[in-house]
């Protein structure tokens, strides 16, 4: 019998870091397109960022790779389904990015992708570019090492996250044969802190609305009218005053009926998980203290408790030097963030009964919707969650941490709606990453380790299922 050389196939692995530096540059230049969702000068941008995310995809091995033009900003979509009998994973991402303004306080700038002290930075490293380019390596690197897939794999990309567009809605909505699968995946989210494996299992909705205030019929002379005439701008302020009382509670009637009081064992979880308040509110927040409702944890606050916030006001006069004028019209950006079980339009309704029936003598207050999203909640004993948590724990050599985050990510729920399927929210982001700031950053080490932690994921649900 003839002796060959013994061949073996790299593994995954091997794959993986034979390609960190190719990786590296393809990261850098897909943060080099500005793609910002929000400004219509960008447009040209966000079919380029679609058109990189399209190449990405069919390069790492996934068929039928196309860009559906909806409603609004592109879809980019493919799929490998190769891997009969096995689970299908439908992994979801956004190449869109926020804006760059205060554009002064960056170091480098924006869309120059720098490395500095291990961290890339430029807008959308960490939200959500590199996030989900991780996850395109690990599916590039699996074929590679094994020539297909573990499991069945869908996989899209959106283009206006960052903007609350319902493209992406629209589009779960009217596709569920084609998006079915047994679990989405989305790496948009961060670590609870560095080297510490993190599985979000739960995040807030929101209700975005536009309060629009109207007093008198035209703009009049503070002097000659001021003491009789209703003031727009004052009685908008006056009105998003009484929202709220001084510790932090929403006082618009119903607004907390429907919020669920998470469980026991999720309250004892979080307070095992070591915090360091003090630091947390110096370093991260910045402030001199925390506000928010007594009684509740700061995990709470921004956990499993609903918010009312004001996010800009406009109205009068605002420019250098001084106008005596009594404004007709005002108007206020305002949202809330909202847990289990509200409902986003129930919200939306008491805010709109509320402003009518208590704006101040003479002002009417117009509240309208801008975009909405419902919260979600996983449950941490599910069969994918769980391969989740030990691929994150093989990978990273430590427990996974549970815990949820403030922040939405509103596609969460229309796969829970529509298609029926938990997301499992496993992100590489780090709590300092400054998303939607200046210097936003994404971490190298998590770059990569978000490979091999999505690999390793991919490979244990393979060799979990029955082939
Ligand atoms: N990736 C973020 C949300 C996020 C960040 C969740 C960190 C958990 C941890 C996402 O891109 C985002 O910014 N979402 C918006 C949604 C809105 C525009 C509909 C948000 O939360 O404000
Ligand atoms: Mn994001
Ligand atoms: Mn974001």
């Amino acid at each position: 019998m003839a002796h060959y050389p013994e061949v073996t196939m790299p593994t995954f692995a091997e794959c993986a870091d034979r390609e960190r530096m190719r990786f590296q540059d393809e990261l850098f230049d897909f943060l080099r397109i500005p793609s910002i969702s929000t400004l219509p000068d960008h447009q040209p941008d966000i079919a380029r960022a679609a058109d990189y995310a399209k190449q990405q995809l069919a390069q790492a091995g996934l068929e039928s790779v196309e860009i559906i033009q909806g409603s609004g900003h592109p879809l980019v979509y493919g799929e490998w389904l190769g891997a009969a009998g096995k689970p299908t994973i439908l992994f979801y991402g956004h190449y869109d990015v926020q804006p760059v303004d205060p554009i002064d306080e960056w170091i480098s700038p924006p869309f120059e992708p720098t490395v500095r002290d291990g961290q890339v930075y430029a807008r959308g490293a960490s939200d959500d570019k590199g996030q989900v380019l991780a996850n395109i390596k690990a599916l590039e690197a699996l074929r590679q090492a094994h020539g297909q897939l573990p499991v069945n794999v869908k996989f899209l990309i959106e283009g206006e996250e960052e903007v609350g567009g319902e493209a992406v809605s629209d589009f779960v909505a009217s596709n569920p044969a084609r998006l079915a699968a047994d679990a989405a995946l989305v790496s948009d989210t961060a670590m609870y802190l560095p080297e510490t494996p993190t599985i979000c299992t739960g995040l807030r909705g929101l209700v975005y609305t536009e309060w629009i205030a109207k007093g008198t019929a035209h703009d009049l002379h503070s002097g000659l009218y001021g003491g009789v005439a209703p003031n727009a701008v004052f009685g908008l302020v006056e009105m998003l005053a009484s929202c709220k009382d001084a510790s932090g509670r929403v006082l618009i009637p119903g607004f907390y009926d429907d919020v669920e009081v998470p469980s026991e064992a999720e309250r004892l979880s979080w307070d095992r998980i070591p915090f360091d308040e003090d630091a947390y509110r110096r370093d991260e927040v910045g402030a001199a203290t925390l506000t928010g409702e007594p009684g509740y944890s700061v995990f709470e606050r921004v956990g499993s408790r609903p918010t009312f916030e004001v996010h800009g006001i406009s109205g009068g006069f605002t420019g250098p030097g001084a106008k005596t004028v009594i404004p007709a019209a005002a108007a206020a950006k305002v949202s809330a963030r909202l847990v289990p079980s509200q409902d986003p339009l129930a919200i939306l309704r008491i805010m709109q009964d509320f402003a009518a029936e208590n704006a101040p003598p003479g002002i009417e207050i117009d509240v309208q919707l801008i975009h909405r999203a419902p919260a979600t909640l996983a449950a941490t004993d599910h069969p994918m969650i769980r391969t989740a948590s030990d691929a994150l724990r093989d990978t990273w050599g430590r427990e996974t941490v549970f815990i949820r985050s403030g922040g939405s990510i509103p596609v969460v729920g229309d796969f829970q709606e529509h298609l029926g399927i938990p997301t499992v929210l496993m992100g590489y982001g780090l709590p300092d990453d400054a998303l939607h700031a200046p210097n936003e950053k994404f971490s190298l080490r998590n770059f990569h380790m978000g490979i091999a932690s999505t690999g390793r994921f991919l490979e244990l649900l393979g060799e979990r299922a029955a082939g």
